[in-house]
């Protein structure tokens, strides 16, 4: 009954650095092939969630399992895009060959024959929509094309569970909308379980399937309007907060503490 084993489970997960609960008794689910939106303000512990999610951080207490193994059991299972992807401009790398850097080491080491290899980095470049630029050099490419091929990376290896970091940081909107599309295209065609991270609801609300909403070391997770509204958000962050409909667009006021 592999269905009812779910991508990533956290079950009463604690973590603490030093004295300070960045997550408390964390408990939640995802599904196979679900689109999971994580948002949270600074600190909140998001990229927290994502290593321990990999296994690069361990949980005081609770337990964490990724398709019903431990997170340090599940190599090749994860793609991951990190915080904060910087290019050299001068690194002597084209596009293509920094998305062959994510073929290899994903499967156990054993190497890919090069016709293989090829057709893998020539599918993902098409996928993320990077194949106008895929000889270019990569430390060239702007903001947007950096994250494409970021992203192209992460799932060259074919992962079952894709992890991004603030994918959209530093993107304008139009730009943030297309790696949203393109990310919700992907996982549907490729079958891919996804969580990501961003400040702002708003450029996912037509693509995820649920959010996970950490404040305060407590995460909610539900439908968008099961989580961002007044009740639940001043229950999550213990505090009067406002949730305000501006055409079209969700706003979340927190008040001072
Ligand atoms: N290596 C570290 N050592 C000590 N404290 C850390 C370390 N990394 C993160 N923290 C602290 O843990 C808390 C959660 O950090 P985390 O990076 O998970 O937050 P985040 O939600 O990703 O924030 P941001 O939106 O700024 O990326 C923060 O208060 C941060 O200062
Ligand atoms: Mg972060």
């Amino acid at each position: 009954m592999n269905a009812a084993i779910p991508a990533v489970d956290f079950a009463g997960v604690d973590f603490k650095r030093g004295e300070r609960t960045i997550l408390g008794r964390a408990t939640f689910a995802v599904e196979p092939g679900e689109f999971v939106g994580i948002i949270g303000g600074n600190g909140a512990g998001k990229s927290t969630l994502l290593q321990l999610t990999m296994g690069l951080l361990a949980p005081s207490r609770g337990e964490i399992r990724v398709f019903g193994a431990p997170p340090r059991a599940t190599h090749g299972t994860i793609g991951y895009v990190p915080q904060r992807i910087e290019l050299d401009p001068d690194v002597p790398l084209r596009a293509r060959d920094f998305v062959a850097l994510g073929v290899d080491g994903a499967k156990f080491g054993i190497p890919f024959p090069s016709a293989r290899r090829r057709s893998l980095v020539d599918a993902a470049l098409a996928d993320v929509g990077a194949t106008p630029f895929a000889d270019k050099p990569a430390g060239r490419l702007s903001g947007g094309e950096q994250q494409r091929l970021a992203i192209a990376q992460a799932i060259v290896g074919r992962p079952k569970l894709l992890l991004l970091d603030e994918p959209l940081a530093n993107l304008d909107l139009s730009a943030a909308a297309g790696i949203v599309e393109t990310t919700a295209r992907i996982a549907r065609e490729r079958g891919i379980t996804v969580l990501l991270v961003a400040h702002d609801v708003n450029p996912l609300v037509r693509y995820m399937d649920r959010v996970l909403y950490l404040a305060n070391g407590r995460a909610a997770i539900g439908a968008v309007d099961e989580i961002v509204n007044e009740d639940t958000l001043s229950r999550l962050y213990d505090r009067p907060v406002d949730v305000l409909r501006v055409r079209g667009r969700i706003i979340v006021v927190a008040g001072d503490a």
